[in-house]
């Protein structure tokens, strides 16, 4: 491809997908709100873009074949940010890619989008929509601006639903070409001795959300989990 552009470029994941993006794109660019984004890859570029800005969007998606979508809010949030940065930025992304004539969004949607499944369910990349927070509503949002923008213009999406590793059944995702290389399994039996007994009537435990599904819409979810800031920098 000639021309990629990455939001979220920044962040804990799109700060590791620079440099694989950069292997299938003559160039990249890399889009964030942030104002020292520090060194570059050669054919690499950085643009500071405000995802509730259509005109900012529309400047930036111009060229490019494709936009990998992981600018947002990752977490608790009053439902005003969450409306500006997930549900109306995810909006701008896709209809600055109708203007600009691109063939595909790639998008990085959340488990917390069908969150309150039991995960008992085993679940799989067909189940409805079953949103465990404002921020899993939003990647509802978003994944059925998907579903419309092929349906009306037949732009193509990809909505990959990113979680811990967990009990789901990804196999319908092979017609991608997604072959896991790793096997969480081989970790379970370690994993399971350390842990203590979980109470399946804590709602933590019980959904597939985790402490997501816990939590009252707009709370943190994150603050009960031990997140390690591993963002990648040059
Ligand atoms: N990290 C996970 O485990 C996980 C799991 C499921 C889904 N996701 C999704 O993956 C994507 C990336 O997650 P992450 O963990 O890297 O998040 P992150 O918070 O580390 O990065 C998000 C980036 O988006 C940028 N951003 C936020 N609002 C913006 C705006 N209005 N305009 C432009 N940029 C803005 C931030 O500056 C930040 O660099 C998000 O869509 C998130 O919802 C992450």
């Amino acid at each position: 491809m000639k021309k990629i552009v990455l939001t979220g470029s920044a962040g804990r994941l799109g700060s590791h997908l620079r440099e694989p993006l950069l292997e299938i794109a003559d160039a990249l660019v890399s889009a964030d709100l942030v104002d020292d984004f520090g060194k570059l890859h050669d054919r690499e570029t950085y643009v500071k873009a405000d995802l509730s800005r259509l005109d900012e969007m529309t400047e930036v998606l111009k060229g490019a074949e494709m936009v990998v979508h992981f600018d947002a809010i990752g977490d608790k949030a009053p439902f005003d940010a969450i409306l500006q940065s997930n549900i109306i930025g995810c909006y701008n992304v896709w209809e600055a890619a109708r203007i600009n004539g691109l063939r595909r969004i790639v998008y990085a949607s959340s488990i917390h989008a069908v969150g309150m499944h039991a995960r008992t369910e085993n679940i799989g990349t067909d189940a409805p929509h079953r949103p465990d927070t404002f921020y899993g509503l939003a990647k509802c949002f978003a994944e059925d601006l998907g579903s419309l923008y092929w349906d009306k213009f037949q732009m193509e999406s990809v909505c990959m639903r990113i979680l811990s590793c967990a009990p789901v059944d990804n196999t319908r995702a092979r017609f991608l070409g997604y072959r896991p290389k790793d096997n969480a399994e081989q970790f379970a039996e370690s994993i399971l001795a350390e842990t203590p007994p979980q109470d399946l009537n804590d709602p933590a435990h019980l959904y597939q959300g985790g402490p997501f599904a816990a939590v009252e819409p707009g709370k943190s979810g994150l603050a009960t989990m031990n997140i390690i800031d591993d963002t990648k920098k040059l």
